[in-house]
């Protein structure tokens, strides 16, 4: 039976390393990897001088999210779209345990606001907000339902989302009996709350007092602490958006004792650095943890090299520039996070394929490869071989273009990275077998993206 498209003369990132190949698909699934020129296909995508890669797996993305008194302009269509056109084929977004509420009764609504609209295939982590007996008996229907990591917040008081030591240490207790992972906001709710009100009221308003009130140690400690109750009660630990670069030692070393212990970092601690919180445009850069220096960025670049850091993640939120800038008369206004779904994959391979920071091997993996596997995704996403789904991205990696506020999709007005001269800029994208994206135009349907759901965590012990 002849597939239905092939991918032609490309040099795609096959698990055992880049190789001129032809990837033939057939319905939605990867069918074949042959010799370049000998693929056949009934569709055919030209990729000559295109890097083919597995589309890339986001498990930290925040669409549709009403925080801090702003509204993200994504939804899941739009926010989707966004993903598909940076490259991106799968996303981890999160379903909210109102505070008291059923966590079930929270997945049941995320589901409904994504299902009919979703344009990307998705997960969901679980908010977890509250710790009672009834909801810790609703962990293994959170399991059955797909949904295999709980997240954790340990500062957000003021926004309903906090959970104290007690608590996030009996969730852990039980999420180990089930098989459940937690994913962590890891930064010290006291030592904040106390420096921010200390410089709020001594009125030190500018932007530039978010990243002092949420020095370092904020997040040594969270960490330390987490990975502490890790230990004591065998749960699967995930740090989201880990900045700190103390904090990396911890990880460390918790993965060299054998603990089930992950983290990532996020593409913008990677581009950017506290300077950014100077310049006139900083509320664009305000998000939590904050950015740290240029010492700093480059050890996050040595764990992504060498260790711990086993993805890099957006945490997209799609705050218009107008919504981050009404804080401005003070830093605690400012609704934390930036976009970045659409922008990680050329930054990511700008700043450490092209200038040589890490190889093309060691990007798929951080892009795509690793993240689905931690995710319980590794036996359909983000790899290049039969049976996996034909989710794929071509890029040329010899493209070279400024960054612009232009380059997000919809009306959000800003990029971080904007002013960034960046390569490997995708060309089209291919989801579940169908070209969704080409030249930056969107060309499915709403509603074809598909509910994802996961398996156990893989904690990747081989990469100790
Ligand atoms: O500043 C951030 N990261 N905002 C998004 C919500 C979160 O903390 O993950
Ligand atoms: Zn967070």
């Amino acid at each position: 039976m002849t597939p239905d498209l092939v991918i032609a003369n490309g040099t795609a990132v096959l698990p055992s390393g880049a190789a001129e190949v032809d990837v033939e698909v057939t319905g939605e699934r990867i069918s074949g990897i042959r010799a370049a020129g000998t693929g056949q296909g009934r569709e055919r995508l030209d990729a000559a001088g295109r890097l083919v890669l597995p589309g890339g797996v986001d498990p930290h993305v925040h669409f549709l999210i009403a925080f801090m008194g702003q509204r993200s302009v994504y939804d899941f269509a739009s926010g989707g779209i966004a993903a598909l056109r940076g490259g991106t084929t799968t996303v981890i977004d999160f379903a909210l345990q109102r505070h008291g509420g059923s966590m079930l009764a929270g997945l049941a609504h995320r589901r409904r606001q994504a299902d009919p609209v979703v344009t990307v295939d998705y997960g969901l982590h679980q908010i977890v907000t509250d710790v009672t007996e009834q909801s810790l008996d609703e962990l293994a229907g959170l399991r059955e339902a797909g949904v295999t990591s709980l997240k954790v917040y340990t500062t957000y008081e003021d926004d309903g989302l906090r959970l104290d030591d007690g608590a996030l240490h009996a969730l852990m207790e039980r999420a180990a009996q089930e098989g459940l992972r937690i994913v962590l906001h890891a930064e010290n709710h006291e030592i904040i709350d106390r420096l921010r009100r200390k410089a709020v009221a001594e009125g030190n308003h500018a932007p530039r007092f978010h990243a002092l009130t949420r020095p370092p140690i904020t997040e040594i400690d969270a960490v330390g602490r987490a990975i502490a109750f890790s230990r004591d009660t065998g749960c699967a630990l995930h740090i989201l958006h880990l900045v700190a670069a103390d904090a990396l030692a911890l990880v460390a070393a918790a993965r060299a004792e054998g603990l089930p212990v992950t983290a990532e970092t996020c593409t913008h601690y990677l581009a950017l650095t506290e300077a950014a919180l100077e310049r006139p445009d900083a509320p664009h850069f305000v998000m939590s943890p904050p950015l740290r220096s240029e010492a700093n960025r480059e050890k996050l670049w040595q764990a992504l090299r060498e260790g711990p850091l086993t993805a890099v993640t957006s945490d997209e939120v799609s705050y218009s520039a107008e919504a981050k800038t009404i804080g401005i008369d003070c830093f605690a206004d400012i609704a934390n996070g930036c976009p970045g779904v659409e922008a990680r994959l050329p930054v990511l391979f700008t700043l450490g394929v092209a200038e040589g920071r890490i190889g093309l091997e060691r990007f798929v993996e951080l892009f795509s490869g690793w993240p689905a596997r931690m995710f319980g995704l590794g036996d359909r996403k983000g790899r290049i071989a039969p049976g996996f789904d034909a989710d794929l991205v071509l890029i040329d990696p010899t493209s070279r273009r400024r960054m612009t506020s232009e380059d997000n999709y919809g009306p959000i007005g800003y990029t971080p990275y904007a002013g960034m001269e960046l390569s490997g800029w995708p060309v089209a994208t291919v989801a579940r077998g169908a070209v969704v994206v080409r030249g930056g135009a969107y060309l499915g349907d709403e509603g074809r993206g598909r509910f994802l759901h996961r398996g156990p965590a893989d904690t990747l012990q081989e990469l100790r």
